[in-house]
C-alpha cells in the first residue's frame, strides 16, 4: 500500500478527506507545524499518528527539515501531500521527494499565489477562482500544475461562502488526484 504523509497547518479539513476517501493508498502519518491545530483533533479521531515540529525548535530549516525527513523515513512515506501547510518547503525535503510533494491551493494558479488566495479573488472582483493541486518545487505556488477545479463566485458571496464552495471541491478533487497519480505509477510499473 502506498503511504502518504500529510503536512498541515490549522483546520485540516483537506487531511480529513483525504483520510476518509482513501483509495490505492494510506495515510500513514501527519506532520503539523502547530500546537493547537485543529488538525491534530482529527488525527486523534483517525487514529493516524501526528507529530508536531514547530520551526522555532530549531536554528536553521534545515534542521527542521531533517527533523521531518526522520519521522518521513520511519513511517517508509512515498508521497507528501501538503494540505493547508502554510510553510515554504526547504531543500531538504524536495531532494528527498523530488515530484513527490503535492500541494492544494485554493485559486486558479498562476492568478493569486501565495496568501489569501480568496481574499484576492474578491478584492479583484472575479466572476470566478478555483482550485489547484500542483507539484511543489522551490518557488510559492509554481510547481507544475497537476489538476485545477474552477468555481463561480456569483453576485453577492462574501469570502466565507466563497471559501465554503472551493473547499468542496477541494474535498473531491485532492483525493482524486492522489489516487490517479498513484494508478499512473502503478501501470508504469506494472505493478496493479
Ligand atoms: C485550503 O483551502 C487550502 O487550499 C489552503 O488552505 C486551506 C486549508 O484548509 N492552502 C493554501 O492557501 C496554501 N497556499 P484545511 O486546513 O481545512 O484543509
Amino acid at each position: 500500500m502506498v503511504k502518504i504523509a500529510v503536512f498541515a497547518s490549522g483546520n485540516g479539513s483537506n487531511f480529513e478527506a483525504i483520510v476518509e476517501k482513501k483509495q490505492r493508498y494510506e495515510v500513514s502519518v501527519l506532520i503539523c507545524d502547530q500546537k493547537n491545530a485543529f488538525v491534530l483533533y482529527r488525527a486523534k479521531r483517525f487514529l493516524i499518528p501526528s507529530y508536531v515540529i514547530e520551526r522555532t525548535a530549531y536554528r536553521s530549516i534545515v534542521e527542521y527539515e531533517e527533523a521531518i525527513l526522520k519521522i518521513l523515513k520511519i513511517y517508509q512515506v512515498d508521497w507528501i501531500a501538503l494540505a493547508g501547510y502554510m510553510r515554504i518547503v526547504g531543500s531538504i525535503l524536495l531532494n528527498a521527494f523530488p515530484q513527490r510533494i503535492l500541494n492544494i491551493h485554493p485559486s486558479l494558479l498562476p492568478l493569486y499565489p501565495g496568501k489569501d488566495a480568496i481574499g484576492q479573488a474578491i478584492a479583484n472582483n472575479a466572476k470566478t477562482t478555483g482550485v489547484t493541486i500542483h507539484y511543489i518545487d522551490s518557488g510559492i505556488d509554481t510547481g507544475k500544475i497537476i489538476a485545477q477545479a474552477e468555481v463561480n463566485i456569483e453576485p453577492g458571496m462574501d469570502e466565507e461562502a466563497v471559501r465554503a464552495v472551493i473547499q468542496k471541491c477541494e474535498h473531491i478533487l485532492y483525493p482524486q488526484v492522489i489516487t490517479k497519480l498513484i494508478e499512473e505509477e502503478n501501470n508504469e510499473k506494472g505493478t496493479n
